[in-house]
């Protein structure tokens, strides 16, 4: 396995990813880890290299160091910007504040031939040197090279943009090999990990359900486990996984509050209770969450009060399940679709300074209060390979590749006050847009419009306007159509959809759902919208 120290960079999750592409385990720990945590995790012979990420800040704002035990272990080290600059400053070079920032695309000469730059460029000068298309961004640069170090690129601005010492196999680069903009960058993290480090490429999607199957059946032995199952990706695949694992000892709790997507209850229902045999209860809540959403039109409110109902019936649920019925001894486990980046950035990493994270509608709080003990298979892995995991225990591709719905559902795509009736339009209205992005292809790429959105979505418009049909004058609600692209939610730009296809879903909507008689599209990119519109 490799290691990750995260110093807080906005790019430390992509480190981990690329090193899990390259089918190599990997963890992220906070770098303010000590020296004998360090020792210990190598203790057992596993660790096959170190990572240190880049920071959100410079060595003269922050004196977060590397511990002096990476450098003593004898496996690999890498540092990225940051890292690359306090391996400098730890190991006896210097690191000095720059009068010019870089940031952005940048061309990097790749000296000499280190191991780790060996024969990788993307273009050559007239003069043979090979050059690296890589994407820079900091302030401070080494200036001098600790004892034992070459130069392994530069830039006119920055003359050290990367050092090595290849008796110990220590290597800094100033740029990010990590980002997608870095042309070669997973050339290079893949030439550290598998090549310099030696590691072993076995992170395989069939060995990890084997191991994680294996270690769900150690955990649990013969309790039994609870579940709530809420459509989304990581719920489903938590229940797959437990269920290949204990079977009939997993319980799912499906609560529907009845502000789902059109036929999104029947759908989990056939899948899980029809398809895979596994036990579910599905508990219809929606009169009661109607009942408690009446004359509410504070989103912030609507939201505290789906939140709370969702933990109440879920508990009561929980508690029925839990009293033991004959020869049971009651559900001691409840099990949740936690997921890597919800680890790290609620476990003490450093990057929990750089991002808010939204409050999710999942059980939080909830193993205390009933006593259960938690189970949390999914806690390894990415959003990528959980989708990976599904498609590999049987779940439905377009299962596992659906857009992300909101916890409070329909009930923050109903501006204002929610009423069953605008529910119901809604929902309509909602599928016939997703069901033409499925089925209209963009012939460049050859994807659906769905594939291509990361998001998209119908959301009520609680507003009259007039509109005439045949001969008759129409005085009826509108809708507006939101589809968005984006890598990590918290920027997006509308999506430029085809104007055919957003005629043909204006026009079926509008022919097929009695009640809405406009349909608007929404060209606000976030910031300053927010891709929601409540
Ligand atoms: P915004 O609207 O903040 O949305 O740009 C970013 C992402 O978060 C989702 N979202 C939520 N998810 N509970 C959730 O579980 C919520 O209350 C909630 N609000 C927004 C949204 O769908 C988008 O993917």
């Amino acid at each position: 396995k490799i290691l990750i120290l995260d110093f807080g960079s906005q790019f430390t999750q992509l480190i981990a990813r690329r090193v899990r592409e390259a089918h190599v385990y990997c963890e992220v720990h906070p770098c303010d880890v000590s020296d004998d945590w360090v020792r210990a995790y190598a203790a057992d012979g596993h660790l096959k290299g170190i990572i240190l990420s880049g920071s959100h800040a410079s060595v003269y704002e922050v004196d977060d160091r590397a511990p002096d035990a990476v450098f003593t272990l004898g496996v690999p080290v890498l540092g990225i910007c940051y890292g690359m600059q306090t391996m400098a400053q730890q190991l006896g070079g210097k690191v000095e504040g720059s009068a010019t920032r870089e940031f952005g695309y940048a061309e990097v000469r790749a000296h000499g031939h280190t191991a780790l730059l060996k024969g990788i460029a993307d273009f050559t000068t007239p003069e043979g040197h090979g050059m690296l298309k890589v994407w820079m961004s900091h302030g401070d640069k080494v200036t001098a090279l600790p004892p034992g170090f070459k130069v392994m690129a530069s830039t006119p601005s920055c003359p050290i943009a990367g050092m090595a010492d290849e008796a110990r196999r220590f290597y800094g680069v100033q740029f990010h090999p990590e980002v997608t903009h870095t042309v070669q960058g997973r050339a290079i993290l893949e030439r550290f990990v598998l090549e310099i480090c030696g590691a072993q490429p076995d992170w395989i999607m069939q060995n990890h359900i084997e191991e994680a199957v294996q270690n769900i059946r150690a955990q649990v032995g013969d309790e039994e486990v609870i579940l709530g199952l809420s459509g989304g990706v990581d719920s489903s695949v938590a229940a797959a996984l437990i269920h290949r694992a204990i079977g009939e000892q997993l319980t799912c709790v499906f609560v529907d509050h009845g502000l789902l997507r059109l036929h999104e209850g029947d759908m989990v229902m056939e899948m899980f209770a029809g398809k895979l045999h596994a036990k579910v209860v599905r508990v219809d809540a929606s009169e009661l969450f109607l009942r408690e959403l009446a004359g509410v039109s504070d989103p912030e409110q609507k939201r505290k009060i789906i939140g709370r109902l969702f933990v109440d019936v879920f508990k009561a649920e929980a508690e029925k399940l839990k009293a033991a019925r004959p020869g049971s001894k009651g559900a001691q486990w409840l099990a949740q679709g936690t997921i890597y980046p919800d680890v790290i950035e609620s476990g003490g990493a450093k990057s929990k300074k750089a991002v808010t994270i939204k409050s999710h509608h999942n059980v939080g709080g909830l193993p205390e209060q009933l006593g259960l003990k938690l189970l949390e298979p999914l806690r390894d892995l990415f959003k990528d390979e959980v989708r990976e995991l599904g498609v590999a225990l049987g779940l439905p591709h377009d299962m596992v590749y659906r857009h992300p719905f909101p916890g409070p559902g329909l009930g923050v795509r109903i501006l204002g006050e929610v009423k069953k009736e605008y529910a119901e339009l809604l929902r309509r209205a909602d599928a016939i847009f997703i069901e033409e992005l499925r089925s209209t292809i963009e012939p460049h790429s050859g994807k659906s419009w769905y594939d291509l959105t990361s998001q998209a979505f119908a959301v009520f418009l609680p507003v009259k306007s007039v509109g005439v049909m045949g001969d008759a004058r129409t005085y009826d609600w509108v809708v507006a159509l939101r589809a968005v692209q984006t890598s990590d939610f918290m920027t997006a730009d509308w999506a430029e959809l085809p104007y055919a296809l957003l005629k043909k879903v204006s026009s079926r909507i509008i022919n097929e759902v009695r009640g809405i008689n406009r349909v608007t599209y929404d060209v606000s990119s976030k910031p300053p919208a927010t891709i929601e519109w409540e």
